[in-house]
């Protein structure tokens, strides 16, 4: 949702600008800008679309000084006005968050005199700024952002002072040290390969950041300091590496998430371990698809350690008055750890009493601050839009935590050899043929018992995000209690079943679809469902998924299923329309 950078140096910031906006460029695509200091002037260059818009306008430009900003687009519509930097007389800005109160701020300033050209909340900020400046930018800053409700990261420059000022709350800003200049930016995995350290502002700091060194203050002034990190994004990981896509790319990295969660889940066991002492409820909290992940997690916690486990949208979870006390866990799940509604789910949790795990991607994320323990999902940095690699990760966490619970020996559990059956999946399924069928209906339901339901959420959710087809995702049993009267020959049904108990209600299920006309789709593992529908149903044979594993081989196949159909429409799976990566606005 919005990302933002800035840089002061001895390199030339444009350049350095401009391609951590190409990187950023997975957290909003509507608008792209930036603002540099050139001969003493603030100079602005914003475009409606995609980051590469800027390239000619950037052109043999140098400069020691700079921010930018890609947009993805809450209060005003993508165009070139709303695109960021705002600027207000001296005073440039870009923003990334919510300002809650912006109206009765800009009716304020609109008495007096301030005129204003776009719609968004941003250039409040800007006008306020620029009203309270007189020649030091950190105190205009300071006075501005205590009049702003809502959430903000802010990096502003001031016409004629060769320094950045930055300010957060609720929205990220890392600091980056790097070789002959100084960063600041939405995320570190977008300073990799070009700072080998960062540190976190935390909610309420403000740094000021120079050609020669960045001081950081908390919320009331006083100067201090955040702990320099290793910055552990892998430097190449934002690059394509001859595939297509990001999307194709992350999901064939599916079996190193795996493997390399249950080698860290195992280094962080015992602290995980001391976190679950006398909890006898888990409930799992997240979004999209993380929150698709929590279900699988309450599924496992149910059957492997039998203890009481719910899981529920963060964004339902934070307004309602939860029955959580210290022996329930709640399981925060974030790819980023930084979606606004499960950072928010995760502090009423906490103040309630509740034990708050975090789940997450993202090792230094506010997730982790407000958790009193984390267990690391290990996918490395995942670009594109729709989750991927993430999901599977989260998946091999939750069964390890599971079997944590239950007592069972962690280490393996099962799963080796899997990630080696998710890769063949990944490399060969052929889901070319269905994907065309998907392609062409009017509309395709998944549906699935048990942990094969919980996957076809997640079908669904991967299809309708990359390929903007409609979709559902049910339980097989439901089906004839309402999609029934959705079913006929240019509708597509994808049953995944690999719960070879259950085969005689999948056989029925998938009957009654044919039956109504309606063209049936089979992702399985079991041999007597190929046979009885060969030639009747389209089939997808996947290897043997191993019970508690198999979303994890499902997934693979869904997410290629969805992946295949957007690419087969001539769309760009890894910026879906209207979608950002990351959250962190209500
Ligand atoms: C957005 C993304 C989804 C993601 C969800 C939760 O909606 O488009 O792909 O699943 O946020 O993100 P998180 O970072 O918390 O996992």
């Amino acid at each position: 949702m919005c990302g933002i950078i800035g840089y002061a140096g001895e390199k030339n910031a444009v350049e350095i600008v401009y391609r951590g906006l190409i990187n950023l460029e997975y957290r909003g695509y509507d608008s792209a800008g930036a603002a540099f200091g050139i001969n003493g002037r603030t100079v602005v260059f914003k475009r409606q679309g995609r980051v590469e818009k800027l390239k000619p306008l950037l052109e043999g430009l140098a400069s020691g000084i700079g921010i930018g900003h890609t947009r993805w687009a809450t209060h005003g519509s993508p165009s070139d006005i709303n695109a960021h930097p705002h600027t207000s007389g001296k005073i440039t800005l870009v923003h990334n968050g919510i300002i809650e109160n912006y109206s009765e701020l800009k009716a304020e300033l609109e008495k007096g005199g301030a005129v204003f050209k776009s719609q968004t909340d941003s250039e409040v900020i800007a006008a306020l700024m620029s009203v309270y400046y007189c020649g030091d930018i950190l105190g205009a800053l300071y006075k501005t952002v205590k009049r702003l409700k809502g959430s903000y990261a802010i990096m502003a420059v001031a016409e004629g002072e060769n320094v950045i000022a930055a300010a957060r709350h609720k929205s990220p800003v890392v600091i980056g040290y790097g070789n002959g200049g100084y960063y600041c930016a939405s995320d570190e995995p977008v300073l990799s390969g070009e700072c080998g350290e960062v540190s976190f502002l935390k909610d309420g700091d403000f740094a000021l950041i120079k050609p020669d060194g960045v001081r950081i203050f908390d919320g009331e002034l006083r100067e201090t300091e955040r702990k320099k990190q290793k910055n552990l994004a892998q430097a190449g990981s934002l690059e394509l590496g001859g595939f297509a896509h990001y999307m194709l790319k992350e999901l064939r990295q599916s079996p190193a998430a795996v493997k390399n969660t249950v080698t860290a889940f195992a280094e962080a066991e015992d602290k995980i371990r001391g976190a679950l002492s006398g909890v006898n409820r888990i409930i799992f909290i997240g979004c999209g698809t993380a929150y698709h992940a929590g279900l699988i997690g309450k599924i496992y916690v149910e059957d492997i350690a039998r203890m009481p486990a719910e899981a529920e949208t963060a964004g339902e979870f934070r307004y309602k008055n939860p029955i959580v006390n210290k022996n329930t866990a709640v399981v925060a799940v974030s790819q980023s750890g930084e979606t606004a509604d499960t950072l928010e789910g995760a502090r009423l949790a906490k103040s309630l009493g509740a034990r708050v795990i975090a789940v997450t991607n993202a090792p230094y994320s506010q997730l982790t601050r407000i958790a009193d323990t984390v267990v690391p999902v290990c996918a490395g940095a995942e670009i594109c839009v729709a989750a991927t690699k993430s999901y599977t990760g989260q998946i091999a966490a939750l069964y390890m935590l599971a079997l944590l619970l239950a007592g069972k020996n962690a280490e393996g559990g099962g799963l080796s050899g899997l990630p080696e059956i998710c890769k063949n999946v990944a490399d060969g399924a052929d889901v070319y043929a269905l994907s065309r069928l998907c392609a062409f209906s009017k509309g395709v339901y998944f549906l699935g018992r048990g942990l094969d339901y919980a996957v076809a959420l997640e079908a669904s959710l991967k299809l309708k995000e990359v390929s903007y087809i409609p979709s559902e995702g049910y339980p097989a049993g439901e089906l004839k209690h309402g999609t029934l009267a959705l079913i006929d020959n240019a509708t597509v049904s994808v049953f995944i079943a690999t719960d070879k108990s259950l085969t005689d209600k999948y056989k029925n299920s998938v009957e009654q679809v044919i039956s109504r006309g309606g063209i049936a789709a089979i992702i399985t593992d079991i041999d007597e469902l190929e046979t009885a529908f060969k030639g009747r149903a389209h089939i997808i044979k996947l290897p043997c998924c191993r019970g508690h594993l198999s979303p994890l081989v499902t997934a693979t196949a869904v997410q290629l299923l969805a992946y295949e159909t957007a690419v087969s429409l001539g769309l760009n799976p890894d910026k879906p329309r209207n979608l950002a990566k990351s959250v962190t606005v209500e």
